[in-house]
């Protein structure tokens, strides 16, 4: 009696985590709503998938359950023998023929997509004047963090993708320490990113991200890279192409941008004297991709979340400065400097001029 309880809890347990998890598919982040025509397409690869393991699942089941009821002994009698199909050529066929069918059924599509999205020939395209006509973004994963470099633009980006919406957007992706992983759940993917080799594919973004619950897709790191691997978090704001164009203008105007240590800003001249060394705030660095030690802070005021995944404000900022191995152990900044090194009055100063830098407004 006491078992058949214990089992009864567990199922309604599960049964309400169920519906739980059924309500997990957000916009900005399920791979159940794609947001652009690759994440589409994987996820009708993955219905036709479930459909063709559901059959298989439903039509054994069937059997399974007329075989059970119908050879029942106390309905054939005790003397009942079933004929005998061992080593029958037709039933051997069939359960072979069926599963190898279905496998080429599930093959071929997942084949030709794959092939599809895996072609990258349009990344070296060039129009009369020499110019790329694809736009490509160099992607560098850090522990914790991503970097984003669009080569042919001039300009470099840190924790927020930008791309335009409508036309395929082609990634190289390359980490700096260790093995991660780009994703983005809604757009598509996932890929590796891998300190040896380059990976390349392509997204189409079909959905501006400004009527989404903060604005932005979120991407994540799906690669257990150490302990703050669950707070490699990325965004990602897709603009309408004229839109995306004058952001890039305005990255480009940020060229020499810098801070100066004798600047009467205390906020100015603390990051100059202690974070420039590490952190550019000019977007056009001139610097290969991954040769900058931290993100990129040009348009910081800009973001969406602090350190990839905090609430974006002053107070958590101040924090953050204050002690980073408090909110993503393992982060390279934390290396830098003791906790505490900032006065109250500086961090307050340095949280404003940080969150002045935009490129935006
Ligand atoms: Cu980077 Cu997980």
């Amino acid at each position: 009696m006491m078992k058949g309880l214990k089992k009864w809890r567990l199922f309604s347990l599960l049964a309400v985590m169920t519906v739980f998890l059924s309500a997990c598919g957000e916009e900005y982040i399920s791979t159940l709503q794609p947001a652009g025509a690759v994440g589409k397409e994987q996820f009708n690869l993955l219905l036709f998938s479930i459909t063709i393991m559901a059959l298989v699942t439903i039509v054994v089941s069937v059997l399974y359950i007329y075989a059970f009821l119908k050879f029942r002994r106390s309905k054939q009698g005790e003397d009942f023998m079933p004929k005998q199909v061992e080593g029958s050529h037709v039933l051997e066929t069939i359960w072979t023929v069926i599963p190898i069918v279905l496998l080429l059924i599930l093959a071929v599509p997942t084949l030709i997509t794959t092939y599809k999205f895996g072609d990258v020939a349009a990344m070296e395209q060039v129009d009369e004047n020499g110019n790329k006509t694809a736009l490509t973004i160099d992607v560098t994963a850090k522990l914790y963090w991503w970097e984003f470099n669009y080569p042919d633009l001039g300009i470099v980006t840190s924790q927020e993708l930008v791309v335009p919406t409508g036309e395929k957007v082609y990634f190289n992706l390359k980490a700096a320490d260790v093995k991660h992983s780009f994703w983005i759940p809604s757009v598509g993917g996932k890929m590796d990113t891998n300190v040896d080799n380059i990976n390349k594919f392509y997204l189409v973004f079909d959905e501006e991200s400004e009527g989404l619950k903060d604005g932005v897709f979120y991407g994540k790191c799906a690669e257990l890279c150490g302990p703050s691997h669950a707070l490699m978090d990325f965004k990602v704001k897709t603009l309408a192409p004229e839109a995306f164009d004058s952001w890039v203008a305005s990255m480009q105007a940020t060229e020499g941008q810098t801070a100066s240590q004798d600047s009467a800003d205390l906020g100015e001249a603390t990051f100059a004297a202690n974070c420039l060394g590490c952190h550019a705030v000019s977007s056009v660095t001139g610097m290969p991709s991954g040769a900058a030690m931290g993100p990129n802070l040009t348009s910081f005021g800009d973001r969406s979340h602090l350190a990839g995944f905090m609430k974006h404000d002053k107070e958590n900022l101040m924090k953050w400065i204050n002690n980073p191995e408090e909110f993503k152990p393992g982060n390279i900044m934390a290396t830098a400097y003791e906790p505490g090194k900032f006065s109250d009055e500086e961090l307050s100063a340095l949280a404003d001029y940080l969150l002045g830098l935009s490129v935006e407004k």
